[in-house]
């Protein structure tokens, strides 16, 4: 394989992180696929979709500011990520480019790893791109969810557009509340340990806990959950498994889990 040209993948950022280039060109190494992963910053959608198209890209990961007006420039859009109205995956096929969502996969797989989902019932708080993936995925899984949001408007557009009831303000919730499930996806907590929206008198033991934030790994959310004795599950899990899924759409393979969680916690560790 020696002086071939690798294939290149890569995702699109207005701040471009290092986890995915970790994850992936680590996965790549251990297969021995002849791939390359790079991590571009730009704010120029159209200009980033062009040159996926010129240079041959194969695979992008779409992140902010990128996730909704990328999805103009597509010549498919899956139904799924049309359902939750944001691309975080492209793949190129000969020149023809489709936008898929893989974030709800992701958490739904994160959370499955804890707890089986079907019949649960479970709050999610936030009513961003990230709680819509959440809210579509457990959807899928045949879980019942009630959306808790700062402001009403947008919780309840949430709500109304994956049809599940919006239960109020985060700070709304109590331990009285019959959730099995509560999933956190709002940037609060987010590089800030001590930040924490979700009322700790709302956490009850045979809770799962899920916050969506991927750094820091252990949240405020996470560690008031723990020392109640709730099964806690972190943002990084959600990262590692949509991944995971990307990379079997840019490669074919499903690539080895442990090899991309190595990678990622490697250089979570890096700072
Ligand atoms: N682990 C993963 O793979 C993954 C994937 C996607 C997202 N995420 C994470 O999920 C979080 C949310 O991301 P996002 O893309 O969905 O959208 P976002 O724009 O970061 O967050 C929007 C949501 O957060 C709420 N919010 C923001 N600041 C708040 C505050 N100070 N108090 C209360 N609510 C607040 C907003 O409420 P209003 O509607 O009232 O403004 C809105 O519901 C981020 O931390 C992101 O990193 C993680």
């Amino acid at each position: 394989m020696l002086g071939t040209n690798p294939v290149l993948c890569g995702s699109i950022a207005g701040r471009p992180g290092r986890f995915g280039v970790a994850m992936h060109n680590a996965a790549y190494r251990a297969l021995g696929l002849n791939y390359v992963y790079v991590a571009f910053g730009t704010e120029d959608t159209a200009g980033a979709v062009g040159a996926m198209r010129s240079l041959g890209i194969r695979g992008l990961g779409v992140t902010m500011p990128h996730k909704i007006r990328i999805t103009e420039f597509l010549d498919h859009i899956t139904e799924t990520a049309r359902l939750i109205s944001a691309v975080n995956t492209v793949v190129n096929d000969n020149g023809v480019l489709t936008g898929h969502n893989v974030d709800w996969i992701g958490a739904v797989r994160a959370l499955g790893e804890h707890t089986a989902l079907a019949g649960t019932h479970a709050a999610i708080v936030g009513a961003g791109g990230g709680a819509r993936s959440i809210v579509h995925g457990l959807i899928s899984e045949n879980c019942a969810v009630t959306v808790y949001n700062r402001s009403e408007v947008n919780g309840q557009a949430l709500a109304d557009a994956m049809g599940v009831p919006f239960g109020g303000t985060p700070e709304e919730l109590t331990s009285a509340d019959p959730y099995d499930i509560l999933a956190h996806a709002t940037p609060v907590g987010f590089h800030d340990p001590r930040a924490m929206l979700v009322p700790a008198a709302a956490l009850r033991p045979e809770m799962v806990v899920f916050d969506a934030v991927p750094m820091p790994v252990e949240t405020r959310l996470l560690r008031e959950a723990k020392s109640i004795g709730c099964t806690t599950v972190p943002g990084v899990r959600m990262q590692l498994h949509q991944a995971a899924c990307q990379f079997e759409l840019y490669t074919g393979i499903a690539p080895a889990l442990e090899v991309m969680e190595g990678a990622l916690l490697e250089a979570m560790e890096q700072g």
